[in-house]
């Protein structure tokens, strides 16, 4: 037989690049794992994801024990669906979501799919790099005295930067006023195992969690994890949800690869993560702070870094050209970069080799920038701009997110003739990765400026096509009611 066209490629660029800095956690070291073998279906003595009366049950009691939550439930269909079913479950029509604009597109779908009006807040933003940091308490506090019908709030903690927000506090002011908190800790699976990471959302009290154990523990892409405590969300309803949009064909691979994960993170994920902390403290430690790639730390937040991120900020050299540099002559790919930042995320797969080797090129990287030492390479360029431009406008709709959505009233119109009109898309500049615009809000001169520079600046822009075109409402009048 042909060797897969995908396999041969996958394999092209594992070869290229050894050290992983990227997503999922195991970073492709694990023991081995003969996926046919169990590769099975539902027959007698397997049990039901959906209908769990035996073994995937006793594997979701020892989950929740070992994280401390009242139940747990594997997921197979990624964070994603998890997030999908909590706030389908958890809100009843009528209901207000509570929703920080950093979220991820799953809480906006899963506003769309089940026609729940979110309430907009805006999280604080770290000023030298733009991205967000932490969802402030007074903008909780505030949000909940404009709008009397939220029910409940959905946070993202950790970011993606590795940033936190206080849940603890967010999670008692919501509950002294009767409301639920869902915590999306997709990045956040491994808190729980060293006591120098952030709190984890369970401990903080949230009602619900949903983890991509992929991220950073080393399940295989795709599975998650949720967890209960307390009673304030009907479970029922959720867990009704998970069986109606996750496959009807669990995998059995990928519920093992949660348990296992789970398991080895348990056994070995305090020493992983205090190995993984100690070498970015060093790295802190003994950086130059003008040197062109600074690792980035929070040591004054409150509520604590998530270390296992390493963020760099780039200076006079752009954040994509650094993560190139490092794939290219150092074998090391990263997870993303944008105009002035590279995000190298390690996991539980990650050596003691992998931080110093990343750690070594940096260095070299630092020293031959300083020298001008890239023929070929512009390395005078200013970056930063993008995030000095930052819009201050809060976002709202007009007309509901899932009506704006899936209207079929559309056009394509060019960026410059859009003001005073509606999107009819999620309109988000990476970086930060925050939406400007959401499907039913309107495009104000500050926004189409704001839009415009950083088009002119070369920001991707998430719903903006190439020509500079994005996709409107026709018109207000001509939603179509369903
Ligand atoms: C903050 C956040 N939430 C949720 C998700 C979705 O997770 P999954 O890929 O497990 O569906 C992601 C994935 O990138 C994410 O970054």
């Amino acid at each position: 037989m042909n060797k897969s066209i995908l396999k041969k490629e996958l394999e092209k660029i594992n070869k290229k690049n050894k050290r992983r800095f990227y997503m999922p956690g195991h970073k492709g070291r694990g023991e081995d794992f003969d996926f046919y073998a169990y590769d099975i279906t539902e027959i007698p003595g397997a049990d039901n994801l959906h209908d769990v009366h035996g073994v995937i049950g006793a594997v979701q009691r020892k989950l929740a024990k070992i994280y401390n939550s009242d139940e747990a439930a594997i997921l197979i269909n990624g964070t994603t669906t998890g997030i999908h079913s909590a706030i389908l479950g958890a809100c009843v029509s009528g209901d207000q979501l509570l929703v920080p604009v950093n979220c991820h597109r799953s809480v906006f779908g899963a506003l769309a799919l089940g026609r729940i009006e979110g309430v907009f807040i805006n999280p604080k933003i770290q000023k030298d790099m733009g991205f967000a940091q932490k969802i402030e308490l007074e903008s909780v506090k505030k949000a909940l005295a404009e709008n009397s019908k939220i029910a409940g709030m959905v946070l993202t903690n950790p970011t993606y930067y590795g940033t936190t927000s206080d849940v603890k506090a967010i999670a008692e002011l919501l509950h002294r006023k009767g409301k639920f908190l869902i915590v999306d800790e997709a990045h956040g699976a491994h808190l729980h195992f060293n006591n120098k990471l952030p709190m984890d959302a369970i401990t903080a009290g949230a009602d619900v969690v949903i983890q991509s154990t992929h991220k950073i523990l080393g399940s295989f892409t795709q599975s998650a994890l949720m967890h209960f405590k307390g009673e304030r969300i009907n479970r029922q309803r959720i867990k009704s949800f998970l069986a109606l949009l996750q496959s009807s064909s669990p995998s059995y691979p990928l519920m093992i690869s949660v348990e296992e994960a789970v398991d080895m993170a348990y056994e070995k994920g305090e020493a992983v993560f205090e190995k993984i902390i100690q070498a970015h403290r060093r790295f802190c430690q003994n950086q130059e702070k003008s040197a062109p790639i600074t690792l980035y730390d929070e040591v004054e937040s409150d509520t604590g870094y998530d270390r296992s991120k390493w963020l760099f900020h780039t200076q006079g050299i752009s954040g994509e050209q650094v993560e190139t540099l490092l794939s290219e002559e150092y074998g090391i790919q990263c997870e993303m970069s944008g105009d002035d930042d590279v995000l190298a995320m390690t996991g539980m797969g990650t050596t003691s080799e992998d931080l110093e080797r990343l750690t070594q090129a940096v260095w070299e990287l630092n020293d031959k920038i300083k020298l001008h030492d890239f023929p070929g390479r512009p390395v005078g360029k200013k970056n930063g701009q993008a995030q000095k431009n930052r819009l201050t406008e809060s976002i709202k709709t007009e007309v509901p997110l899932w009506e704006a959505l899936t209207s079929d009233a559309t056009e394509r119109e060019s960026l410059q003739d859009a003001e005073g009109r509606l999107a009819a898309a999620f309109i988000i500049p990476y970086p930060p990765g925050i939406p400007v615009l959401l499907p039913g809000s309107r495009m104000t001169p500050e926004i189409l400026g704001y839009l415009s520079r950083l088009l002119d600046q070369g920001v991707a822009v998430v719903g903006i096509d190439g020509n500079r075109e994005l996709l409107l409402l026709k018109e207000k009048g001509a939603i179509h009611e369903s």
